[in-house]
């Protein structure tokens, strides 16, 4: 695998619901980025539905890939590599990401290397600049996974936590489908208990019990309640719902970063975006006197920046041609 050609890799991700590219340098400098998003597409369902997803990746796929190579005018022959999600995710929409990676590469003459997006979302955190000094602790929430990780450098990562059942995204958007709030459920939640009282004692799932997670069990908790008191105001099940969630979250990063030496803890995925799980983070990190490193609001959910920048990983390691699609795939898998 040469390591030449411009600098640049273009990084390609379909794994979900998000059509997603970017070009980024080894340093993490994001050269040019685009997201078609799909939100309007499963709104309607409450959901990610796979079928549409894959059938709308088909169609957005080349549309953004050229949006990206002609915003930077680059000559994409001279790419160093293309960068594609190879798991975990839909397998349908999985395809469509790595069938149009190794179609480009062949074309191009570029050299593809499938890429574990849990990998991506770790990386995250170092878009645009530096932010994590290792050893840190990492909190991945997003949709599809709630877990603690142990990463040394950007090869050396190991689980040390994961959920036994739903994540917290996924809660989230079960917790917004019940009040009729839409989807997704994360922001539209958060808000509503920006303006609600936590005054219902829901469950903390797994709170004095180690490092991993479940969350089914909340949100089942909200739905008795919500059939049981007919007359429920919706801002205070909110608020609610997002305390026992932070309690449970910052408590196991607590527990984390007092087990394992740590200079930072890294927040990643999409439910890094929310605000009170940010600013419960940080009161954690100051009073344990530990960098607290977050992405920028736009690399915490689905993006290709971040799958690009775990590519250069990838590159460095020589760890570089699975190009299958893998519906599921460990963090600690390359
Ligand atoms: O990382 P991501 O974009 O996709 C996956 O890889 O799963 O995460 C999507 C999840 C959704 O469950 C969404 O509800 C949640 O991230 N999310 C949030 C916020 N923004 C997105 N959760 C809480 N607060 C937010 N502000
Ligand atoms: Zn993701």
């Amino acid at each position: 695998m040469s390591s030449s050609g411009n600098g640049l890799v273009l990084g390609i991700e379909t794994s979900c619901d998000d059509t997603a590219v970017a070009l980024v340098d080894a340093h993490g400098t994001v050269v040019a980025s685009a997201v078609a998003s799909q939100t309007a597409i499963h709104q309607r369902y409450g959901g990610v539905y796979p079928e549409a997803a894959s059938r709308a990746h088909v169609d957005k796929i080349l549309p953004t890939v050229r949006m990206v190579i002609e915003d930077s005018g680059i000559d994409p022959t001279e790419l160093t590599a293309i960068g594609v999600t190879r798991g975990p995710g839909l397998i349908g929409s999985l395809m469509v990401g790595l069938n149009t990676a190794c179609g480009l590469g062949q074309g191009w003459g570029v050299p593809v290397v499938g890429v574990n997006h849990l990998r991506g979302h770790l990386r995250s955190a170092d878009l645009e600049e530096r932010r994590v000094r290792f050893p840190a602790v990492i909190l991945l929430v997003s949709g599809g996974h709630t877990l603690l990780a142990r990463m040394t450098d950007p090869s050396d990562i190991k689980l040390i936590g994961n959920t036994k059942d739903d994540s917290v995204g996924e809660a989230y958007d079960k917790v917004a489908r019940m009040l009729g709030l839409g989807y997704p459920g994360g922001p539209v939640v958060d808000r509503m208990a920006g303006t609600g009282t936590a005054n219902i004692p829901f469950p903390r799932p797994m709170l004095d019990q180690g490092l991993d997670f479940s969350f089914s069990g909340l949100k089942s908790a909200v739905s008795r309640y919500l059939a049981a008191t007919p007359d429920y105001k919706q801002e205070d099940v909110a608020a609610s719902f997002v305390a026992s969630c932070m309690e449970v979250l910052v408590t196991k990063c607590r527990r984390a970063l007092e087990s394992y030496e740590s200079e930072s803890l890294v927040i990643v995925g999409g439910v890094a975006a929310s605000p009170p799980l940010r600013q419960a983070a940080q009161e954690l990190c100051s009073a344990l006197g530990v960098d607290l490193c977050l992405p920028p609001l736009r690399w915490s959910t689905d993006n290709g920046a971040m799958i690009a920048l775990a590519t250069w990983d990838y590159l460095a390691t020589g760890r570089v041609m699975n190009l299958e699609p893998t519906p599921s795939l460990n963090i600690e898998s390359f």
